[in-house]
């Protein structure tokens, strides 16, 4: 009688590297929906091990703060990646080297799933292969919405959507002028807190409003920025939010007044403006500097078009030359 074959595995020692980065979701109108990726970045090595087990090596943001366990965000989704696949997990060695801020609006939840399946997605390499609808559904299954990972994992702007047969997503290049100022401030605020403060039903006006200003919206990032400030009205998520951040909602107010498109970033409370132009940034972070009671860093950032990339691996790449 013939062995039975043996069941696949990742080969020990090998290793991928993935750079994920930073996202600001909702854009105002486009609540659960719209995304945008931004030129921040998490970057992170995954090797794999003999044995079974996590170790975790964070360096920048969230050093001796996140969990250096199986119980990290990261390792979850590489070994849900894996669950999924159907292949056994190996032993890991993780290295992080964090730039997103945490707690701040910006998508690091998100890209620790969506560079978590990467990493597995890389692992897995010739054993199973995960196309593009399969990595949106197991991160969106670890996201609970899909607005920060299809940017996080595609890149440029991203229209997401639920259907009955999972999580979709359609990528649209930002007009060249399209400038994002991203303003972060030292406070946190929890996304599940932020959620908690939305209603179950809103009026059918506000509704309306919200369908005219996220169509608007894809227009005017796709190709006319002048209407970015009519563009990012809202009604549904940021007033029912304002109470949890009163700063960032007077100075989302007060920039919209001055007439930069202003909004909150994801569940805040970092505020994203989307400068119709480079030159508008700087005014605006100006405006922010003179009327704040705390600090707000201003970061002059791109919209990223590539998302999540896996990068060669240093170490095989000399090795083979
Ligand atoms: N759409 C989400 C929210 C983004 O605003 O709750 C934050 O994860």
């Amino acid at each position: 009688m013939s062995a039975a074959p043996a069941r696949a595995a990742v080969p020990v020692g090998r290793s991928v590297t993935v750079r994920v980065p930073a996202t600001s979701a909702n854009l105002g109108p486009g609540f659960d929906t719209l995304g945008l990726a931004l030129s921040l970045y998490d970057e992170l090595t995954v090797t794999a091990l003999e044995g079974t087990g996590a170790t975790v090596e964070v360096h920048g943001v969230g050093e001796g703060e996140v969990p250096t366990d199986a119980s990290n965000l990261v390792v979850r989704s590489i070994a849900y990646t894996f669950a999924w696949a159907g292949v056994d997990l190996p032993g890991l060695h993780l290295v992080a080297r964090n730039a997103i801020p945490h707690g701040r609006g910006l998508g690091s939840s998100g890209a620790a799933v969506a560079s978590g399946i990467m990493a597995a997605k890389g692992l897995l390499a010739g054993l199973v292969e995960l196309d593009a609808d399969r990595l949106l559904a197991l991160a969106t299954d670890l996201e609970g919405h899909p607005d920060n990972v299809a940017p996080a994992l595609f890149g440029g702007l991203t229209i997401a959507w639920t259907t009955p047969e999972g999580p979709q997503h359609k990528k649209l290049i930002a007009h060249r002028g399209v400038s994002p100022l991203v303003l972060v401030p030292e406070h946190t605020m929890s996304t599940a807190l932020a959620r908690s403060l939305q209603p179950t039903s809103v009026p059918h006006e506000d509704a309306i409003f919200n369908v005219s200003r996220s169509a608007l919206l894809v227009a005017a990032l796709v190709q006319s920025p002048e209407l970015l400030l009519a563009a990012t009205e809202d009604k549904l998520h940021q007033n029912y939010r304002a109470a949890a951040m009163p700063e960032t909602s007077e100075l989302v107010s007060l920039l919209r007044e001055n007439g930069y498109a202003a909004v909150v970033s994801g569940a805040g409370p970092s505020i994203l403006v989307l400068g119709s132009d480079p030159s508008q940034r700087l005014p605006a972070a100006e405006l922010v500097a003179r009327h704040a009671s705390t600090p707000w860093e201003p970061l002059l950032l791109a919209v990223d078009f590539k998302g999540a990339t896996v990068m060669p691996d240093p170490v095989r790449s000399t090795t083979s030359s």
